[in-house]
């Protein structure tokens, strides 16, 4: 990598705690391949210091940032514009400081989710899916899904929480199929075998309790699904391993952390982002 001069851009990650984060290195690998001078840091900020660190970023010549846990919703009353997409979804996870000043919340889950599928072959448009979960990451996939005419039921644990997502998304798209039901065996026996997709969107499964899945042990998955897992560490979930073991298309969170991250590096720098460098730095740091 070049050394750091002055004219070295920076970007990095606004979260607390931001210590686990492989974006760093995805990024970073990116910007080396691409021969960009720019760096990406870990930016630790602690939630009473949120409208410090977003107004930070304009006052320290930040090319803008990524957003993560807790503050992908705190962040957006200290920014000058939320794109639609980010308003819609209700949290911003990506800040780009423009050159006039002006500081815009964007969220490339939605993107980055619709581009993995894509490199995968699968269409979602007028498809029937499945998403288990209702929190921040389920409404991302649920307006990814909902742009694109796929008919949506949200199963989640708290009923409550996937009647609010299917009540918000009726209202931005009033003619497409949403229910909401609460997840268990009886629920996944019954409506997955209609779909062509399952999201999982729970933390289910997640180091360290990687023996856990959302999906039934005892419920044969359907081979013509297609299951997508947004847990990425492990790489490999044990929902993956039983859909591959079922002869089902099985991806996993990686993927879109990868495809997420390449939508907002090519924010920042308008160029193509390297994809396959970005998911080998992503692997090597998990
Ligand atoms: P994220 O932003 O990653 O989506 P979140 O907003 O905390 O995180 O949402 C976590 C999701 O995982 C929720 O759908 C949660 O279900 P509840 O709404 O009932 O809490 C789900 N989840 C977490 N642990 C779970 C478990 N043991 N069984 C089923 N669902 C679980």
């Amino acid at each position: 990598m070049g050394a750091i001069n002055g004219n070295t851009r920076v970007v990095g990650v606004m979260g607390w705690p931001v210590e686990h984060t492989v974006s760093p290195a995805m990024h970073n690998a990116a910007f080396q391949t691409a021969g960009l001078n720019w760096r990406y840091l870990p930016l630790p900020v602690h939630p009473d210091r949120v409208g410090q660190g977003v107004h930070g970023l304009l006052a320290l010549g930040f090319a803008g940032c990524n957003v993560t846990v807790p503050h992908k919703q705190a962040v957006m009353e200290h920014l000058d514009d939320i794109t639609a997409e980010a308003q819609a979804i209700g949290a911003v996870n990506t800040i780009l400081v423009q050159t006039d000043g002006r500081m815009i919340g964007h969220n490339t889950d939605a993107t980055g989710f619709l581009r993995s599928l894509a490199e995968r072959g699968f269409r979602p448009e007028g498809t029937r899916a499945v998403v288990m979960g209702a929190g921040g990451a389920a409404r991302a996939v649920a307006y990814a899904l909902a742009s694109v005419g796929t008919s949506i039921k949200i199963l989640n644990r708290t009923l409550s929480r996937a009647e609010s997502l299917v009540v918000d998304l009726a209202s931005l798209f009033p003619t497409l199929p949403l229910c909401s039901l609460s997840l268990t065996p009886a629920t996944l026996h019954q409506e997955v075998p209609l779909a062509d997709l399952l999201v999982n969107t729970t933390s289910l499964g997640m180091w360290p309790q990687v023996e856990r899945s959302a999906w039934p042990e005892e419920l044969p998955l359907p081979p013509s699904l297609t299951v997508f897992d947004l847990v990425y560490n492990p790489v490999e979930t044990k929902l993956m391993r039983q859909a591959r073991e079922a002869g089902a298309l099985a991806m996993g969170g990686l993927e879109m952390l990868v495809y997420q991250g390449a939508a907002a590096w090519e924010l920042w720098t308008g160029q193509k982002a390297p994809v396959e460098v970005m998911v080998t730095a992503a692997k090597a740091a998990l």
